[in-house]
């Protein structure tokens, strides 16, 4: 039977699979069984019954990894309650214009299969640790570095989505 949750992520530098255990933490707090796995090593949906996937946000867009996921198995996902959440730096400055833009990284995901609930969480930047490429890039765009992760917005939106995902 279908009686355990899977929380999915892609990561790059390590942030978003740390949010993504701590969307775990919170689900397993409430008596649920609770699988966290990058989304590359999830083999089998059959035992989960619902499903929280997520990825950080690099130039406007998801992971690929995280999109093919859900691409790859999105009859199965249309069949759960499924939620998505978005990790990005520029969400840490919160206005509705960036919101918007950190959502619209979820437009195509949420094409495929329709969310009951999505998240947007502020991330973390540590540019010592970043490619060669990565660093160029934030250099260019002047983006600031940190840990802006809010974990208790993100303990919160779980609690908001539990009853969703997994009704009493
Ligand atoms: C090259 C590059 C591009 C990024 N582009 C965006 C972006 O478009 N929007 C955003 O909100 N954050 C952006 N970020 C910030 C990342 O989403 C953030 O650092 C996230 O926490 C990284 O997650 P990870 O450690 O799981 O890879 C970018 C970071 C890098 C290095």
């Amino acid at each position: 039977m279908a009686d355990r949750i899977l929380v999915a992520y892609a990561t790059r530098y390590g942030s978003t699979a740390e949010v993504a255990e701590a969307i775990g933490e919170e689900l397993r707090k409430a008596g649920i069984t609770v699988d966290v796995q990058p989304v590359g090593e999830v083999q089998d949906l059959s035992p989960y019954r619902a499903a929280v996937i997520g990825s950080p946000i690099y130039m406007g867009k998801w992971l690929p990894e995280s999109q093919v996921f859900i691409e790859k198995n999105q009859q199965y996902l249309r069949t759960i309650p499924v939620a998505y959440f978005a990790v990005g730096l520029t969400v840490a400055d919160g206005g509705p214009d960036i919101l918007r833009k950190a959502e619209a990284s979820m437009d195509q995901v949420r094409m495929l299969v329709n969310p009951v609930e999505i998240g947007i969480f502020p991330g973390k930047l540590e540019s010592s640790r970043l490619s060669f490429t990565d660093r160029a890039i934030v250099t260019m765009i002047r983006a600031k570095t940190g840990d802006f992760r809010d974990w208790e917005a993100i303990r919160s939106w779980v609690e908001a989505v539990r009853s969703k995902i997994a009704p009493a």
